[in-house]
């Protein structure tokens, strides 16, 4: 998955040329900026190779969550429908807006079910924040068709699988609007930074005001702009998208070296006594940047885990005991800790985040293992992984 493997000259050209004859805020400045527009150029290539009608780069994956919500109208007192198996930020986003997050169960796919979201709906749902964890994808068409029954929002939280797709549409952009991480660890990097993919026009508009302060961005001064809305910053500097770009430049390639090594891996992984493999709705989508499998019991899983880095495997995540992906370890959100009082402590009628249960998820995922697929491993890297996955299966 980290597109930071494949940092070279592209990059560092990019970034120099911004160092050398540009400027690094974003819009406006013309004179200064020697008609270098990274980020303008960075998500004109977002859309062209998801095949969206717009993208907006803000300053990380977080922000175009929270950017998302609010654009896509979700605020105070809206029930939001959450994966309990998620990186924390898809649910931060949403009680930061003042939104209330409603947990629902996953399935093998590790993303949320379409049992399970239709089990969470109440006639205060107002969306769902779907996150198509690890590289792949949610169960889409189901899920589309609650959407238009239920008439929700469907967020597609894409930062863990930017490249992927469903049925030859880019994941990201199934939705009524679909964000991107672009932070370090990503498949593709910024530095820091983020996207929002939309076809939705109104959506698109509210996202690039609501992340620079409300600005409309029309006309070449940005003193007397408009500000037809009230914003926050969230910007992204041309620094970050320089990099993004040559980055972005290199989403093919790195999107057919992962799937190269993943299947090679997978293939050998087979026939392992007691594994099972993560269920993909349309496997040729699959970006490919982790190998998640299933162990057949919970006691069998962490003895693999274990087994895994004594043997030298490095890159596999046991996320049922990891505190950033998955609730049972996230006490600060069940408690709702914080130094102030947020939108989310005020509302009385809120779930007890203590007392959730999601025994479905429990039971996925604590006998799941996901593996990091890497772009840099050589072939003899790869036989050599494959040998130390086999020792570490052994009983
Ligand atoms: C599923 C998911 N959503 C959101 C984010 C947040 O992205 P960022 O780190 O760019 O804020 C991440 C980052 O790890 C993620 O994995």
């Amino acid at each position: 998955m980290p597109g930071f493997e494949l940092f070279g000259p592209e990059e560092k050209a990019e970034v120099a040329d911004v160092m050398e004859n540009g400027f690094t805020f974003r819009y406006n400045f013309d004179p200064m900026r020697n008609d270098r527009w990274k980020a303008r150029d960075m998500e004109k290539l977002l859309c062209e190779k998801m095949n969206a009608k717009h993208a907006h780069l803000v300053s990380s994956g977080t922000a175009a969550l929270q950017t998302a919500l609010h654009a896509a109208g979700i605020g105070a007192g809206d029930e939001v429908i959450v994966p309990p198996f998620t990186f924390v930020a898809s649910v931060e986003a949403v009680a930061m807006a003042g939104a209330i997050p409603i947990f629902a169960e996953i399935d093998e796919t590790l993303c949320l079910s379409p049992e399970g979201i239709e089990a969470a709906i109440t006639p205060r749902t107002k969306a769902i924040n779907l996150v198509h964890m690890c590289g792949s994808m949610a169960k889409m068409d189901e899920i589309k068709a609650l959407c238009k029954k239920h008439n929700l929002v469907l967020i597609e939280d894409a930062c863990q699988s930017i490249g992927g797709s469903y049925k030859g549409q880019a994941l990201g952009t199934i939705g009524d609007v679909g964000c991107y991480s672009f932070d370090s660890v990503k498949t593709i990097s910024c530095g820091e930074g983020g996207a929002v993919i939309t076809n939705n026009e109104a959506i698109y508009n509210y996202s690039h005001m609501f992340s620079d302060h409300g600005h409309d961005h029309v006309g070449n001064d940005r003193g007397a702009e408009d500000h037809p809305i009230m914003g926050l910053n969230f910007r992204i500097s041309e620094m970050n998208a320089a990099l993004g770009l040559a980055q972005l430049r290199k989403l093919d390639r790195i999107i057919a070296i992962q799937r190269k090594n993943k299947a090679t891996i997978k293939k050998e992984m087979q026939n392992l006594d007691g594994v099972s493999f993560r269920e993909i709705p349309d496997p040729e989508g699959d970006s490919a940047g982790f190998l998640s499998f299933m162990l057949d019991s919970e006691e069998r899983a962490i003895e693999v885990n274990k087994k895994l880095a004594e043997n030298g495997v490095d890159g596999c995540f046991y996320w049922y005991v990891n505190n950033w992906h998955y609730l049972n370890n996230w006490k600060h959100i069940q408690e709702l800790t914080s130094p102030a009082k947020t939108p989310l402590s005020l509302i009385a009628d809120k779930p007890d985040y203590t007392k959730i249960s999601v025994p479905k998820s429990d039971a996925i995922m604590s006998r799941t293992i996901s593996m990091l697929i890497k772009l840099s491993w050589s072939d003899e890297e790869i036989s050599q992984r494959i040998a130390n996955i086999k020792k570490a299966f052994q009983k």
